[in-house]
């Protein structure tokens, strides 16, 4: 663990769960943030990333820009996405590496986990796996990864030192990040940072 959290972290997670089941249940759904197609094309995704995904794939997708502006993994990368949510840049990252790769995506919401998985199958790809568990504590051996993706997670998560020393941890040596996420460059006031609706806003 490194910092410590000022929210119930318990109760955010709970919170945060619950939103998201919202968007995997019902993507067209009203919230403060855009999904789906409105949603790829605004953060700049290519047709190319995009085409041959079945409807579903693309429906649920939440993020908040594109870790692929910096690039794809090549083919036989091993990579995790952290906070899969519906599944779609996992199941780009998979189409990417091929046979000879694999993605892990990790997601603590059940509901995402559920719908990634559907989405896996509808597209064809099983070089992906959704795995349940916590940004903070990933799901996989030391040094498996030879990139680590995330879009829109780790601005919910309250230890982002854990965060991040768990994103060294799984990574190779030589390992990348390309992190699409909120940031400020103004430091957050205590007040603010005690608030669990702007943490889940
Ligand atoms: C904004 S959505 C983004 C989903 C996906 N990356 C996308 O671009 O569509 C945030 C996702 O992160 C997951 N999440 C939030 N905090 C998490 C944590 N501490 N550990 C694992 N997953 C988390 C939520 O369950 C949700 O599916």
């Amino acid at each position: 663990m490194g910092e410590q959290p000022l929210v119930d972290v318990d109760q955010l997670r709970s919170e945060v769960q619950e939103h998201y089941a919202e968007v995997a249940h019902d993507p067209d759904g009203e919230f403060h943030f855009h999904t789906g197609r409105r949603a790829t094309s605004r953060l700049g995704y290519g047709q190319e990333l995009i085409d041959g995904f079945p409807e579903p794939c693309i429906e649920a997708f939440a993020g908040v820009a594109n870790p692929f502006s910096w690039g794809l993994p090549a083919s036989g990368e091993q990579v995790i996405d952290i906070g899969s949510g519906g599944g779609l840049d996992a199941l780009i990252a998979a189409r990417a590496v091929g046979p000879k790769g694999a993605v892990v995506g990790v997601d603590m919401t059940p509901a995402m986990l559920e719908r990634a998985s559907r989405n896996a199958e509808a597209a064809g790809i099983d070089n992906v796996e959704f795995r349940s568990g916590y940004a903070e504590a990933l799901p996989v051996p030391d040094g498996w990864a030879d990139l680590v993706i995330s879009n829109g997670v780790l601005n919910l998560v309250p230890d982002k030192v854990a965060a991040y020393e768990e994103i060294m941890r799984a990574l190779t040596p030589a390992g990348r990040i390309q992190i699409a996420d909120v940031c400020v460059e103004v430091e957050v006031p205590e007040e603010a940072r005690r608030d669990i609706d702007l943490w889940k806003g």
